[in-house]
C-alpha cells in the first residue's frame, strides 16, 4: 500500500477539549502541543517524507489577545526546546506563512531551528504559522508581478509550475492527504493551491485526543480512495 508523501494536518479542537473539562482554552493548546510532538515522531517512524502542521492561521489573530499571546509563546518555546528532539528524529524543520509578522523572538527561534536541522535527512516538518492560503497566493502574485516588471519574466512564462515555485512550499510535493481533527468539514484557508487534489479526511476526534492510531486510520482511509485526478476510473477504462 502506498503511503502519502505529504500529510498536512489542521490541528483543530484544542479549545473545545479544554472547555469540556472546565479548563481555560489555553490548557487545550498545551495538550495539543504534546500531541503534535507524538504525531511528528510517529510520522517520522512511518517514513512519510513531509508533514505540514497548521499551527496558527492568518485569521487566528482575531482571537482574544491573551490566547494569541499564549499561542505565540508556546510556539516559540516549543521550537527552541524541541531542537534536540528534532535532531534525534533526524527531522528537517521548515516553516510557511507570513513569518515576518511574528515576534522577533519567534522569528529568531525559528531561524535557528531551521538552520540547525537543515542538514538532517529525515522527515521534513513544515510548520504553518501565520499561514493563510489566500495571503500566500497574494504574496506569490506580487513576487511574480515584480519579476515581470523587472523584465525577468514574461506573462506567457507563468504557468502552474512556475507559479508554484513562488509559493512558500516551493520544492515540497503537494499534500496527498489533509487531515482535520475536531470534526469541521472545511479547509479554513489551508493550502488552497497545494491541496487542489489532496484527499480530505475529517475526524471528530479533538486534537488533544488525537493518537497515532487516529493517524493510522486516516492513512488507511486514504489508501482506500481512488485518486482519479480528473480522469476516469482505472476500472471504467477497462470496461
Ligand atoms: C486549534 O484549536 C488550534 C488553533 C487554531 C491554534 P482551536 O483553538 O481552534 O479549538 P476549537 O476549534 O476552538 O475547539
Ligand atoms: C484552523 O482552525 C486553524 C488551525 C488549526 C491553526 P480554526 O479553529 O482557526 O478554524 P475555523 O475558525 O473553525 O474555521
Ligand atoms: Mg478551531
Amino acid at each position: 500500500m502506498t503511503l502519502p508523501k505529504h500529510i498536512a494536518i489542521i490541528m483543530d479542537g484544542n479549545g473545545r477539549w479544554a472547555q469540556r473539562r472546565g479548563l481555560p482554552r489555553v490548557a487545550g493548546h498545551r495538550e495539543g502541543l504534546r500531541v503534535a510532538k507524538e504525531i511528528v515522531a510517529e510520522t517520522a517512524r512511518l517514513g512519510i517524507p513531509v508533514l505540514t502542521l497548521f499551527a496558527f492561521s492568518t485569521e487566528n489573530w482575531r482571537r482574544p489577545p491573551e490566547e494569541v499571546g499564549f499561542l505565540m509563546e508556546l510556539l516559540e518555546e516549543a521550537v527552541a526546546q524541541e531542537l534536540a528532539e528534532l535532531a534525534r528524529h533526524n527531522v528537517v524543520l521548515r516553516a510557511i506563512g507570513r513569518l515576518g509578522e511574528l515576534s522577533p523572538r519567534a522569528q529568531s527561534a525559528l531561524a535557528r531551528a531551521m538552520e540547525t536541522t537543515a542538514h538532517n535527512t529525515g522527515l521534513i516538518l513544515n510548520l504553518a504559522i501565520n499561514y493563510g492560503g489566500r495571503a500566500e497566493i497574494v504574496d506569490a502574485v506580487r513576487a511574480v508581478a515584480q519579476r515581470v516588471q523587472q523584465g525577468e519574466l514574461t506573462p506567457e512564462m507563468v504557468n502552474e509550475e512556475v507559479f508554484s515555485s513562488f509559493l512558500t512550499t516551493a520544492g515540497l510535493p503537494d499534500p496527498d492527504l489533509i487531515i482535520r481533527s475536531g470534526g469541521e468539514l472545511r479547509l479554513s484557508n489551508f493550502l488552497l493551491w497545494q491541496g487542489a487534489y489532496a484527499e480530505f479526511y475529517s475526524t471528530p476526534v479533538l486534537w488533544p485526543d488525537f493518537r497515532p492510531c487516529d493517524l493510522h486510520a486516516a492513512i488507511e482511509a486514504y489508501q482506500q480512495r481512488e485518486r482519479r485526478f480528473g480522469s476516469v476510473s482505472v476500472k471504467g477504462r477497462e470496461e
